[in-house]
């Protein structure tokens, strides 16, 4: 996809190294590496990341290293996208446990960069990277700054890595978009390619913060997809009363424990409210469930009449 002549650029390039992850903690030293691999003329995938990581990040993985000569994760938990009492202070990091996984899956850098790294101007300045519309809607609406912390720092990792794809899940579907419509607005040569949710086998999306369930909101935490596949087998099945979908999909996750936030129908292409001709849909929802803040979506694929 990237980049079709890869394995000629393999032979031919006259950069060689030893197939064993590096790690690095400094932009120099970033920089350095990737500046190496541009030279030998290899292409570079990143995926960005807060740790923590499971099969879902590894599907991330997986792809990048399909697609690009040499992969590069980040391994960063980015304050300034968190908000006054979310849970940037308990973050789970298991950075040793990161790094085997990483090893065991082939990953050719990973990049740990400090706070000082990143903010070399300290988290308050005012320096920001802002997608308007995209980052005030749906969770932008209750989590205020939050995608303008995600597009800051994404920004600066794309910056540095020069990649020529970017990964990222459709787990945070809006995050995708948000990320896709900066690339496009800021002009930036980089691929920006969204894959697939990959779940538990109860149907619940993998996520670092379902850690924070404790065993009886663990299972009752798969409501939140069985909630969506309902509102989407509504809308397959041709009903067009949406905001009667919506509501039954609150009411649904209310009446088993969840606090949601929002359950909404919206264009997969914009996410803006969808007109009646619009055939290709997304059910989106964040829901508490105790400490935890699920999100989850879907998408429905309409048959044009
Ligand atoms: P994090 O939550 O660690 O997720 C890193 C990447 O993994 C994101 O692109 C996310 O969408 C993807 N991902 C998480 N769970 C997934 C799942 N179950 N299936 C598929 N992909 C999944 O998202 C972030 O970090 C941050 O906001 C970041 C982009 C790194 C910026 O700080």
């Amino acid at each position: 996809m990237l980049n079709p002549q890869a394995a000629d650029k393999h032979i031919t390039a006259p950069f060689t190294e030893t197939p064993i992850m590096e790690t690095v903690s400094s932009l120099a030293g970033l920089r350095a590496v990737v500046g190496r691999w541009k030279q030998a003329g290899y292409s570079i995938a990143l995926v960005p990341t807060m740790g923590n990581l499971h099969d879902g990040h590894i599907s991330l993985l997986h792809h990048a290293r399909e697609c690009a000569d040499r992969t590069v994760v980040s391994i960063f938990v980015n304050p300034i996208q968190f908000g006054k009492g979310e849970d940037y202070e308990k973050y789970p990091s298991t950075l040793a446990d990161d790094k085997n996984k990483l090893e065991k899956y082939g990953l050719d850098l990973l990049f740990t960069p400090d706070l000082g790294q990143l903010y070399p101007g300290g988290t308050d300045t005012d320096t920001r990277i802002n997608v308007p519309e995209l980052s005030n809607i749906l969770c932008g609406e209750f989590r205020p700054g939050h995608f303008s912390g995600v597009a800051t720092v994404v920004t600066k990792l794309l910056s540095n890595v020069q990649p020529d794809a970017a990964l990222f899940g459709e787990k945070d579907y809006q995050q995708l978009l948000v990320i896709k419509r900066m690339a496009r607005d800021l002009c930036l040569p980089v691929e920006i390619v969204g894959l697939p949710i990959v779940r538990e086998a109860d149907g619940l999306a993998m996520s670092s913060r379902n850690a924070y369930l404790a065993p009886e909101e663990r299972r009752r935490a798969p409501e939140i997809y069985r909630t969506l596949k309902a509102a989407a087998a509504g809308l397959r099945k041709g009903r067009s009363d949406l905001e009667a979908i919506e509501q039954e999909a609150m009411l649904r996750l209310e009446q088993a424990g969840f606090r949601p936030e929002y359950v909404s129908i919206r264009r997969s292409e914009d996410l803006r409210v969808p007109r009646s001709e619009d055939t290709r849909l997304s059910v989106l929802a964040a829901a508490w469930l105790g400490p935890a803040r699920l999100i989850d979506n879907i998408k429905v694929r309409l048959s044009s009449s």
